[in-house]
């Protein structure tokens, strides 16, 4: 879908890999300057000498000061994806440790709201009328076993893009959740190399899993003044699979 994002800046957190490295080279096409925030120094460099006009910086978003002070001195922005993320199904509701509770929540959840504070206040502080997609999950609208802090941070990450938009909404600045199911990132890699994508796929009436620019595409309409209107809303993009009990008839 041809987007024209000239003139904006925009921000992207977890662009070293995965759908964050493709928004961020899908935007950075379009005309956007582009600021790409990620962990790995490494991931970053290959980025930026394929695309020399994204700004890399290197930041754990984890560390919520720190993150502050580097977002803060961004100038006022368009655009906000907070992508960065983690998987994690390492354990049962019941057996769920406190450290690997918070871990989730804070690189999934706790990082995307202190982002948002930050360039919100700006946006507003600017006047500008700028758009924020939080990367949220299929497991953010139903469960899947041994995932409880993956599924109640991206629950949580819905909540709080209605509870953004409707305090943002006002300032004319949209919020929005994108909610894939199965993606080919590095996430994923080693799941579907062991076949783990099977039961997507059987719950699938598009009967396949999904490609990165097959998130990146809604994620540049979020953005874009095609869906002006549009806010509050969880974007589920999972091929079918969230709207059938089952596809075998
Ligand atoms: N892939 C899927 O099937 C799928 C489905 C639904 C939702 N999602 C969501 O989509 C988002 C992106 O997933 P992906 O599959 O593209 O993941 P990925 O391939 O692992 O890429 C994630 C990127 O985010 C960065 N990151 C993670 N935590 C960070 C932190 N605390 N500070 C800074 N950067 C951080 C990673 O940096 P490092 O390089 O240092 O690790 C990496 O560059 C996540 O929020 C995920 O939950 C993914």
């Amino acid at each position: 879908m041809p987007f024209n994002f000239s003139g904006k800046k925009m921000l992207v957190t977890g662009a070293g890999k995965g759908i964050g490295r493709g928004v961020a080279i899908a935007l950075s096409q379009s005309g956007c300057k582009v600021y790409a925030v990620s962990r790995t120094k490494s991931a970053l460099d290959t980025l930026v000498e394929e695309y020399p006009s994204i700004v890399p910086i290197e930041a754990d978003l984890c560390n919520w000061d720190d993150t502050r002070v580097i977002i803060e001195k961004l100038e006022a922005l368009d655009g906000l994806v907070n992508n960065a993320g983690i998987g994690g199904h390492d354990y049962t509701a019941l057996e769920c440790p406190r450290d690997y509770l918070c871990k989730l929540l804070d690189n999934n959840l706790l990082s995307a709201i202190n982002c948002s504070q930050v360039v919100a206040k700006k946006m507003i502080e600017a006047k500008v009328k700028g758009s924020i997609v939080n990367v949220s999950s299929i497991g953010g609208l139903a469960s899947f076993s041994n995932a409880l802090p993956y599924h109640v941070s991206k629950a949580g990450l819905d909540m709080a893009t209605k509870q953004l938009a409707l305090e943002l909404g006002p300032h004319g600045i949209r919020v929005n959740s994108v909610n894939p199911a199965l993606v080919t990132t590095p996430m994923t890699q080693a799941y579907i190399e062991n076949a783990g994508e099977s039961v997507f796929i059987e719950r699938c009436p598009m009967g396949r899993i999904i490609d990165v620019h097959e998130v990146v595409d809604p994620i540049l309409y979020l953005l874009s003044n095609h869906s002006s209107m549009v806010t509050g809303q969880t974007h589920v993009v999972d091929g079918g699979i969230l709207s059938n009990i089952t596809v075998k008839i």
